[in-house]
């Protein structure tokens, strides 16, 4: 029962997209496929889970609550956990990699490593745009080197006490009063339109 039950869902969106592809022409298939936003949307849920995620269950909990090993930038020598940031970057760098249509950053107005500063217009007034509008995403379009992109920024929250220790700790923040429930930059997700 459940095998069949299983294979009737995984067949079901095929038949949508073949019915769209086979009578109705382009338009009815351009309207079965997914907005630039949901996929934007879609992809930062999975990434903003994992992020919360790791950074309560490993970080907080191994570091801050049982003081069994500590999360370090430095993270090889030191023998520590990986910092959250870092684990998103790599996770991005591995997608990169691998050559997917989107890519995707952590920056901040107050970053830690200058590196994660924004770079361009967009980038800029997408983060000034969540600092000031909690709770709200920022989405907006550019244009890089020719191609045209969907670019949607998305609140990244202090989630758990160590996010604030640490950054507000740290010798390199530009920013030392960082609450719980705070923005403390931004995801940016950015998909060509073409
Ligand atoms: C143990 C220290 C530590 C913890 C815990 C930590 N961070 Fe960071 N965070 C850093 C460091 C160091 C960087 C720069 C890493 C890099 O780019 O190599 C960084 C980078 C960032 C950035 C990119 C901008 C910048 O500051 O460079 C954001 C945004 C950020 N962290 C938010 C958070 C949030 C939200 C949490 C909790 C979910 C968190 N951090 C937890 C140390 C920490």
């Amino acid at each position: 029962m459940k095998i069949a039950k299983m294979k009737m869902v995984s067949v079901l969106p095929l038949v949508a997209v073949s019915m769209a592809l086979a009578g109705c022409g382009e338009e009815k298939a351009a309207q079965t496929g997914i907005s630039p936003q949901v996929m934007a949307d879609s992809l930062f849920a999975v990434m903003e889970a994992d992020r919360t995620v790791y950074t309560r269950l490993i970080i907080n909990r191994l570091q801050n609550d049982e003081k069994l090993i500590k999360a370090s930038e430095h993270w090889q020598d030191d023998k520590a956990l990986v910092l959250p940031a870092q684990m998103f970057r790599y996770g991005a760098e591995r997608v990169a990699e691998k050559g997917a249509i989107f890519s995707y950053s952590l920056l901040s107005l107050w970053p830690v490593n200058k590196q994660n500063n924004p770079k361009t217009e967009t980038e800029k007034a997408g983060l000034q745009f969540i600092a000031d509008n909690p709770g709200k995403n920022y989405y907006g379009e550019e244009q890089l080197g020719g191609t045209r992109y969907f670019t949607a920024v998305y609140p990244d929250v202090a989630v758990a006490p160590a996010c604030v220790k640490c950054h507000n700790d740290h010798p390199d923040t530009p920013r030392s009063d960082f609450k719980i429930g705070d923005v403390m930059g931004g995801v940016v997700v950015r998909i060509p339109l073409t």
